[in-house]
Order: structure tokens, then sequence, then C-alpha cells
């Protein structure tokens, strides 16, 4: 069975030690994890090696990071890279969330850059995709989200999409309480899958873990990754609540 992940985003919220207080109460929840299924704590960077510290005798739990910048090093004040990512002990890195692609200007040409960094330095990519409103009012969003694979992830082998990591996050139900309906969810999910596997073919795409993000919360969690093509989820706000990220961890096929 392909991997099913509860990946928690953080984003910029929680002190240091808020963090770790959350960290042990999830850990503490002491949840049986299956061999398939993960959870990844996608924090701040100055948090990631006392929260890697925090999981280390725990199997199946990860640390990632939210993002890296796309070159390699060098005279970039104030970012940080992915070697240096993996030098402190990350193991996954959110490429291209929708915040990172509109407030920061982030274009399919640098998530590509830094996905090829993230190889390099033994990262895993969590690559997002998602259309905004307009779009899916449009009804376009099948061909909005191919394209953004297109541009980013086409130019990977075989190799490295086997077992690769997507989330779709569409943009109108992040943190507005606004959930794809699941079969929302289960229709992109399965055409992200028949891309790939045109692409590709279909051993890579049935390999893909892809994630649902987009006010994933407890009360809906089951039901969503239920989804034949639903692999887990992206989760912001309910992430920083121990016992509805518990809940949700508990919702994974
Ligand atoms: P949300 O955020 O769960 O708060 O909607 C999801 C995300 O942006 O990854």
């Amino acid at each position: 069975m392909r991997k099913q992940i509860a990946a928690a985003n953080w984003k910029m919220n929680l002190t240091l030690d808020q963090g770790i207080k959350l960290t042990g109460e999830i850990l503490s929840g002491n949840i049986e994890l299956h061999d398939h299924q993960q959870v990844v704590f996608g924090v701040p960077f100055p948090y990631l090696i006392a929260v890697k510290d925090k999981i280390k005798e725990k199997a199946n739990y990860f640390v990632s990071a939210q993002n890296c910048y796309f070159q390699k090093s060098g005279a970039y004040t104030g970012e940080v890279s992915a070697e240096i990512l993996n030098s402190v002990g990350t193991d996954y890195v959110i490429i291209g969330h929708s915040e990172r692609r509109e407030y920061f200007n982030e274009n399919h040409q640098m998530l590509a850059e830094k996905i090829n960094l993230c190889f390099e330095n033994k990262l895993k990519p969590i690559f997002c995709c998602g259309e905004p409103l307009s779009v899916r009012e449009a009804n376009e969003q099948n061909d909005y989200v191919e394209t953004q694979l297109k541009e980013s992830l086409f130019h990977l082998s075989e190799q490295q999409l086997t077992g690769f990591v997507i989330a779709y996050e569409p943009i109108w139900a992040i943190g507005t309480g606004k959930t794809a309906s699941s079969a929302q969810a289960q229709e992109m999910h399965a055409h992200i899958r028949n891309v790939m596997a045109s692409k590709y073919n279909n051993d890579v795409a049935e390999s893909i873990s892809i994630l649902y993000g987009g006010s994933v919360k407890a009360n809906n969690a089951k039901e969503i990754f239920s989804e034949k093509d639903v692999d887990g989820g992206l989760v912001g706000g309910a992430s920083l609540v121990a016992s509805e990220f518990l809940t949700i961890i508990q919702s994974l096929k």
C-alpha cells in the first residue's frame, strides 16, 4: 500500500515551547502507526532540530521544513538551503505552498529547482498544487493543476517520482473552513494520478501519495481520507490543536 500521511503545517505559528509541548501531546497519544502510515511535523526552521530530537525514538514520525531556497548556497542573506536542512536532520520539505506562490512570487521554474535541490540533498519534497476560486468557478481546475504538475515535476525521472508526495490544496479551501467535498477531492486526486500515469506509467502514478489540504479537521478527515485516491492530508489550523490532530492521524487508512 502506498504511504498514508498526516502532515502538519504549523505555518508561522507557535513559540518553541508551545511547539514542543504540542509535539509531546501528540506523541503521548501513543497511536500505533502501521508501516504504511506516517506523521510529519512541518515546523518553522528554528524548531527543526528540537522537534526532530523529540520524535527520534518514534518510528514513522518525521520532521519537515516549510520551504527551502532555490539556489544551492551563497550570498542569499536570510535564506535556507536544502543542504542546510539536510545537515540538521530534516526529512521532508513542503515545496510550492500556495502562500509561497502568492506572497513570495514563487514560480514553476523556482519550484522545479527547489525539488532538484531536495533530491540532491536527500530530502523528500511535499509538492503542493491547487487552484484559486476564480479558476474553480470557471471549471478550469483540471488544466490549471495539470500545468502546475507539468512545469515543476515533468523533468523528474520515474525513479524520483516513485513514492513521491503531492498535496492538492484548493486555495479557496485553505484556512477558510470551506472544505472541498470528498467527491471534489477524489475527482482531482484521480485527475492528478491520471496526469502522472500518462506522462510516466501506472506503477509510478499508483506509488505517489496524494494528500488533500484545505480545512481538514477532526470531524471531516475520516470521510475525505476514505476516498480511494486520497492518501492523507496536509493540515494547517487543525494541526495546532493536539486533540484535533490526533483524530486526524487516526483517520488515516
Ligand atoms: P488549513 O491549511 O488546514 O488551515 O486550511 C492547510 C494548508 O495550508 O496547508
